[in-house]
């Protein structure tokens, strides 16, 4: 097993003109991780390979994981082991597969990974993977790799420039790593310091994609609103001048940006909210848990009364802006008062949407050993009670749509012939009885029916 630094090679093992290899590509987690397998696909593609959806056929295999909670470690060993036996199975028939394992996952567990599965030819770090088509050849010849190192050198430029037909909707990542230090939390151990793209990079990133048929773009950070960076003056831009100049750009008609931290909530942004018609408003901003000791023990930086207030701040703003969060149940210590904190804090806020987890520990980080872990049963009992709550504030917010006329952007094919799926200015999922000539359209759609995640309507123009 060999570990890699800077890499001085070419891959040796890019397919020859004319032969055809497929690469199979998987991908768990955040939207972060969605935006890089699109650049690790697009970086394989320029080396010859094309995408394919079956495994058995697959030359390559990429798993673009997610450390974040222990189900998802679970899940990436588990596909691993069916992945070793397609492998087996396919060298039988003589034909080689390449296992290559990125993301957080490859980051946290490193060399313990290429340990524990035989079968896995590259581990490779998020902050690494424009190496991967290099560390595929080099495994040839060298055996295991693993490339987990935090590099000086600037993947963003190493990789090829976008290059596929992009869809209607599209990730930009503007700013990786974090310095909070949340103690539950993996990100700033496996995605390293906060970093801002240069702006000019961005924006070059940005006009491609519109030119390439995007119309809808959310900047992804893990901590998007402490990006900053400078503009071609010399003068420092913040996310609100970011997004602003990004506005500029004609074909982009939306803009949204996920995921905030409370306590970099700039005034600049909350105004923009208001001044920017192409900001869309939806505002994801992660609470965890509404008990003030609890936040404390989480290193959160904030209280509840100061994520109140700063919601507050946010409304009087832009009164219309539909609020999303995320929420941890079963904090080490956690008592049912605390707990019924969260509650209260839901109840108050009245989220659109919510993500929930049970508290997991993660190796690494100092909740894992806290005092106080709780129960299992006890962390799935508050999750059950939670999601209960949260699908009738979610039930809410949609029910409220009924009868009102959104513009929708057409991303996709429903299930049903003649049926697409597009998206509210929310961020819900829109279903409609439509031509297939509406897919990269924005159209008004009066809804009529809703669920606890989607809604359905009628669109009311004719598709031109
Ligand atoms: N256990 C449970 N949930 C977690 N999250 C992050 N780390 C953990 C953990 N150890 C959740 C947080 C975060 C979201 C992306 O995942 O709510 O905002
Ligand atoms: Fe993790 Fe978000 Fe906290 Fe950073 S701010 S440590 S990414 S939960």
């Amino acid at each position: 097993m060999s570990t890699s630094g800077c890499l001085h090679t070419r891959a040796t093992d890019a397919p020859e003109a004319g032969e055809r290899k497929l690469v199979y590509i998987k991908t768990f987690g955040c939207q972060m991780n969605v935006y890089d397998s699109e650049r690790m696909t697009e970086a394989l593609v320029t080396e010859g390979y094309t995408e394919t959806t079956v495994l058995e056929q697959a030359d390559l295999v990429v798993l673009n994981t997610c450390h974040i909670r222990e189900r998802a470690v679970d899940k990436v060993y588990s596909d691993l082991g069916r992945i070793r036996d397609v492998k087996h199975e396919r060298q039988r028939a003589g034909k080689a597969t390449t296992v290559a394992i990125a993301g957080c996952v490859a980051q946290a567990e490193g060399a313990e990974i290429a340990r524990r599965v035989a079968a896995v030819d590259v581990v490779v770090g998020p902050q690494s993977y424009h190496l991967l088509p290099d560390l595929i050849g080099r495994s040839k010849t060298e055996g295991q790799i693993v490339a987990t190192e935090f590099l000086d050198d600037d993947k963003f430029t190493a990789l090829p420039a976008r290059n596929r037909r992009a869809s209607t909707a599209a990730f930009l990542t503007v700013q990786e790593g974090c310095d909070k230090f949340c103690t539950f939390c993996v990100v700033p151990y496996t995605r390293g310091a906060e970093l801002s793209r240069p702006v000019a990079q961005i924006l070059d990133e940005a006009r491609k994609l519109a030119a390439g048929g995007v119309r809808e773009m959310t900047l992804l950070g893990q901590n998007v609103n402490a990006f900053h960076g400078v503009d071609a003056d010399g003068n420092e831009v913040s996310l609100a001048g970011l997004i602003k100049a990004l506005a500029l750009i004609p074909e982009l008609e939306r803009l949204r940006y996920t995921t905030s931290h409370p306590r970099d909530m700039r005034d600049d942004l909350i105004a923009l909210h208001a001044s920017e018609p192409k900001l869309m408003p939806n505002l994801h901003l992660p609470f965890q848990a509404g008990s003030d000791r609890i936040l404390a023990a989480m290193n959160r930086k904030h209280t509840a009364a100061d994520y109140l207030a700063l919601v507050q701040r946010i409304r009087a703003v832009n009164p219309a802006l539909a609020l999303s969060t995320d929420i941890i149940v079963g904090f080490p210590g956690e008592t049912e008062a605390e707990f019924e904190a969260t509650l209260q804090m839901v109840r108050t806020v009245q989220f659109a949407q919510a993500y929930s987890f049970k508290y997991s520990a993660r190796a690494g980080t100092p909740a894992a050993t806290m005092d106080g872990q709780l129960p299992e049963a006890v962390k799935t009992e508050r999750l059950h009670r939670l999601q209960a709550l949260l699908a009738e504030e979610s039930t809410r917010f949609n029910a409220g749509c009924v009868g009102k006329v959104f513009p929708v952007l057409f991303e996709k094919a429903g299930r049903r012939a003649g049926q697409l799926i597009g998206r509210s200015p929310y961020l819900q999922s829109v279903y409609a009885d439509v031509d297939v000539r509406a897919l990269g359209q924005i159209l008004p759609v009066q809804i009529s029916a809703a669920g606890p995640n989607s809604l359905a309507g009628v669109v009311c123009a004719p598709v031109v």
